[in-house]
């Protein structure tokens, strides 16, 4: 199944199929607002929006996965954050989140971003590479527990001189 499945760029006409996707990906989760899809439509028309970072999961023309990658800023340092990554409940556990972490890191690492944080499960994460983003001198702009929120050097070194608290874009504090 895994090789029939195609990650590539967002289009328009996703968009509806992907907030539902969310929606339903997030309705039983503990740790969820349960706003992630109007985030979702938020950022979208965010300065911080980069729509070669909107990446959906297809399968016999059904998205079945989607994630996010939006630009953060550590000072003048511009980073990603990952957020919100979600597969339609069915076919969790297929490696679906994970060829949309890695794929999207492929990409963000082209566009020349040098890192990218997230905060999240503290057990799915570091197996893509993530780390504690206190490791790096990175903090959240809020109270969060360490091993949650977490950062990845897209390059080399990447993260390297930077240092401080993430600004993420403001649409994450805004509400529907
Ligand atoms: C999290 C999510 C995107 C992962 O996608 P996926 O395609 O199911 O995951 P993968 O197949 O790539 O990876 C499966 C692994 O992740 C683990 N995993 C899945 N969901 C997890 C969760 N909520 N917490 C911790 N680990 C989780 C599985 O136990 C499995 O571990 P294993 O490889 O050691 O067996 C998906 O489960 C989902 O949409 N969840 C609801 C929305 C959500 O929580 N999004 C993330 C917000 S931080």
């Amino acid at each position: 199944m895994n090789h029939s499945i195609i990650i590539r760029e967002e289009k328009e006409a996703d968009y509806n199929q992907v907030y539902k996707l969310i929606e339903t990906a997030f309705l039983t989760m503990e740790h969820s607002d349960h706003d992630e899809q109007n985030l979702v439509n938020r950022l979208r028309g965010s300065k911080a929006f980069r729509p070669e970072l909107s990446l959906v999961a297809e399968y016999e023309n059904r998205i079945i996965g989607h994630i996010l990658f939006t630009e953060a800023k550590v000072g003048n340092h511009i980073l990603l954050a990952l957020a919100p990554v979600a597969v339609i409940p069915e076919m969790q556990n297929n490696g679906i989140g994970g060829r949309l972490i890695t794929e999207g890191h492929k990409k963000a690492g082209e566009l020349g971003y040098k890192g990218c944080i997230v905060l999240g499960h503290a057990q799915y994460y570091p197996k893509f590479g993530y780390k504690k983003a206190s490791m790096y001198g990175i903090q959240a702009p809020f109270e969060v527990p360490d091993e949650c929120f977490m950062a990845i050097e897209l390059v080399e070194n990447g993260l390297e001189n930077v240092r401080g608290t993430i600004e993420y874009a403001k649409e994450f504090f805004e509400i529907n």
